[in-house]
């Protein structure tokens, strides 16, 4: 019996693909300037940008082509770190800041409608088919407004926590993919290409939540329909980087442009079947005088003023978001689980104390099992790269003074990886995030769902989906790494993901 996945998403997830951020992470570094110096002229005594450590563009290319970046981006942070310091200028003029107490300053700085970079080409699509924006590419108060909506049933953990019989099937059925994988394989234990399996897990479950229907990715074959969503998704991604970076004229003449377009074309197409059928659903069940209860989706329909275009336009700007971050993150923890033997029968021990199949509410109490995802996080944070952009006000930090819209990146890896702030940053250690049996929040140090009003939206729902499939997946086997796959490395791909394929070994518990 074959399982095959016929494309392997290696997509490029949307927050990386700001244009902003995209392109300095593309371009990074180049030379050191002279070293900071107060400078006469700058306002009120402060130092300004220009006194800043910069780095060239030429160097950047240099670092990237020669030194290999172009794909660790990631790594380049720890690079530039050592050789600047806790904040400078890159090639692009953007105020790199990876230290934790800066980027504390920064983000404390936040403006009421935080931006994070021009999002322009996302929105050319929408605008040629009068299609909604949504969370990221909207701006502004309109922004703010449809942010309330969104939260609404999503952001707040006890409303997380209804989803939970809808996550719950869907990880029945992923853990039963895996039994059926492992038996199939060769030794009888392994499963192939872990990161794919959770793409298609990850995809199941936010599906299941924002269309309130199942969509088949965890079938033995997946659908037709949502095989070319898929793919879909794959086109756009990926011929995104070429639209960033060629010239709006080359646009006819080559045909990036087109698959991109097309790309964004499957993607509406799918989400927009699901979505009209569900309202048919509902203003049938209106009509015969039902009362209307259901999920987010039919929340967004039936409880709040935003149009259908803005429903299109959210719901697909969510999946999109909600899939390869939340299916990397699984896949390191299980990378390291499988590292760590030690720590995976602390977290077989406490997942073994309550029944087999508990309600939701019970697994978002387990410690040791969120420390796990905090940890996997700190350590990959999936999203290695954010930014913002100041638009209401000018700023001062580290004691520069920065004009009102410029650019900031902040280094997560580099932040996270800190020796100052986590010891032994390298180690993996849940139990640096417990005291007292409790979870520590996260600090500055470590905000892999970013900060405030701009945060990420589908936290809650990333971190029930994960509880969830690591709790199953904990209680049922045994995860071991298969010795032929070597190191395992990072590689940039907008999100983080393993540099080859990461095959484990699930032996049944009890075996
Ligand atoms: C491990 C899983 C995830 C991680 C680490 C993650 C991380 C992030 C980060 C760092 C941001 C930027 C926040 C900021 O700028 O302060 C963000 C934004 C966002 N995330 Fe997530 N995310 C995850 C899963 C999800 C899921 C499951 C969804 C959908 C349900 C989602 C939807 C979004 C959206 C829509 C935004 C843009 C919000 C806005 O600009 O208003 N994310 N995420």
């Amino acid at each position: 019996m074959t399982l095959s996945w016929p494309l392997r998403p290696q997509t490029r997830s949307l927050l990386l693909l700001r244009p902003t951020s995209l392109v300095q992470a593309a371009l990074g570094s180049g030379s050191v300037s002279a070293p900071v110096q107060e400078r006469a002229g700058a306002k009120e005594g402060l130092r300004t940008v220009k006194d800043l450590p910069k780095v060239g563009f030429l160097k950047l290319v240099y670092r990237l082509l020669v030194h290999g970046y172009y794909n660790r981006m990631h790594e380049l942070q720890l690079y530039e770190k050592a050789l600047y310091g806790g904040i400078f200028r890159d090639g692009l003029g953007t105020v790199a800041v990876n230290r934790a107490e800066l980027l504390e300053e920064v983000l404390r700085r936040d403006d009421r409608f935080p931006v994070r970079g021009d999002m322009s080409l996302w929105k050319e699509y929408r605008d040629t088919k009068g299609i909604g924006y949504g969370p990221f590419t909207e701006e502004g108060e309109r922004w703010y407004r449809l942010r309330s909506a969104l939260n609404r049933r999503m952001l707040l953990p006890k409303e997380s926590v209804l989803y939970g019989p809808v996550i719950r099937d869907v990880v029945r059925d992923f853990t039963h993919r895996v039994q059926v994988l492992r038996e199939s394989s060769p030794t009888g234990d392994m499963v192939q290409d872990v990161a794919n399996e959770l793409y298609r897990f990850s995809l199941e479950g936010i599906a299941s939540i924002l269309f309130e229907t199942r969509i088949g990715c965890l079938e033995q074959q997946i659908p037709e329909g949502t095989q070319e969503f898929i793919n879909s998704i794959v086109q756009m991604f990926s011929n995104s980087p070429y639209v960033i970076v060629m010239p709006k004229w080359s646009r006819p003449l080559l045909p990036y442009w087109r698959r991109y377009n097309a790309g964004w074309e499957g993607i509406f197409t799918f989400a927009q079947r699901l979505i009209d059928r569900k309202l048919e659903q509902i203003e049938r069940r209106v009509d015969d005088r039902e009362q209307v209860q259901g999920e987010y989706l039919t929340y967004l329909l039936s409880n709040t003023d935003m149009s259908l275009q803005d429903v299109y336009g959210s719901v697909a700007e969510l999946l999109l978001a909600g899939v390869d971050t939340t299916s990397n993150t699984l896949t390191w923890a299980l990378h390291l689980l499988s590292l760590n033997p030690e720590a995976q029968d602390r977290l077989h021990r406490e997942v073994s104390q309550i029944q087999p199949d508990p309600p939701a509410e019970e697994i978002t109490r387990l410690p040791y099992l969120k420390a796990t995802i905090k940890e996997t996080l700190r350590m990959y944070p999936v999203v290695p790269l954010n930014a913002r952009v100041f638009s209401e006000k000018d700023v001062v930090i580290a004691g520069y003074h920065f004009p009102k819209k410029t650019p900031f990146t902040f280094h997560h890896y580099a932040i996270s990886l800190d020796e100052q702030t986590f010891p032994a940053p390298l180690s993996f250690r849940p139990e640096r995030w417990l005291r007292d049996g409790r979870v520590l929040p996260h600090p500055f140090g470590s905000i892999p769902f970013g900060f405030g009003v701009r945060g990420c939206v589908g936290r809650r729902i990333a971190e029930l989906e994960m509880y969830m499939a690591l709790f199953q997946l904990v209680r049922l086997f045994e995860i071991r790494p298969d010795p032929s796959v070597g190191e395992v490395k990072s590689l940039n791909r907008t999100v983080l993901v393993p540099d080859r394929k990461l095959n484990l070994h699930f032996k049944q518990r009890g075996d």
